[in-house]
């Protein structure tokens, strides 16, 4: 094994469905400063549409659908979290999984989970955030990296990335100029935390 190999974190990635920060995050991974390795990628739902462009660039993929565990969340991310410790995971890179997590799986991976928003946080934590920041008349709009804790959306920031908003923006344009955005924005927060933990 190379020494930057040695260096490298390894990662999972968990997604609910079009993966493309998981594309930025295994893409820059694959780099040899980035810092870390995407070990994992974890879909809670059958086909998304993630896994096979994970599967594509060489990354191991899992399905592990929550429907089969009911009501019992914490049953689910138990699996999730047995599937993460098998394949000897550090950090843990939410990348529009669609679960409100419980506080189980938050403290399992507290100071090594991160998530990825499209907003300025702590502006419009949840859904929608595109259209409120332009129903607010907003200038700019953007993303954020952040730790993950119990409360939605609140943890500690650890990067956020800003875009104009212009005149004739929809929801959906500005949608895709945040994506942009995010896709520099996470690899970049992800290497730099990944880097932070190697220097111990
Ligand atoms: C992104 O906008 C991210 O900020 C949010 O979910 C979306 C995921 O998109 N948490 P993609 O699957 O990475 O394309």
């Amino acid at each position: 094994m190379s020494s930057q190999a040695a260096s490298s974190v390894p990662v999972a990635v968990l997604i609910s469905g079009t993966g493309s920060n998981m594309a930025a995050l295994i893409d820059a991974g694959q780099t040899a400063a980035s810092g870390y390795d995407v070990a994992l990628v974890v879909s809670n739902v059958e086909d998304a549409g993630g896994r096979a462009i994970a599967a594509a660039k060489g990354v191991q993929t899992l399905s592990i659908p929550h429907k089969p565990f009911g009501k019992d969340r914490e049953a689910h991310e138990r699996a999730v979290d047995a599937a993460l410790r098998a394949a000897g995971v550090e950090v843990v890179a939410l990348a529009g999984y669609m679960r409100i997590l419980t506080p189980w799986l938050v403290r399992a991976w507290e100071g090594r989970m991160l998530n990825i928003h499209p907003s300025l946080l702590p502006l419009y934590p949840g859904l929608d955030t595109h259209a409120r920041a332009l129903a607010a008349r907003d200038a700019e709009a953007g993303c954020t990296v952040h730790l993950v804790t119990e409360g939605v959306d609140e943890g500690p920031i650890l990067g956020q990335a800003r875009v104009p908003i212009l005149s004739d923006d929809t929801p959906a344009a500005l949608a895709e100029r945040v994506k942009t955005a995010e896709h520099r924005l996470y690899p970049q927060v992800l290497g730099d935390f990944c880097k932070g933990l190697a220097r111990g």
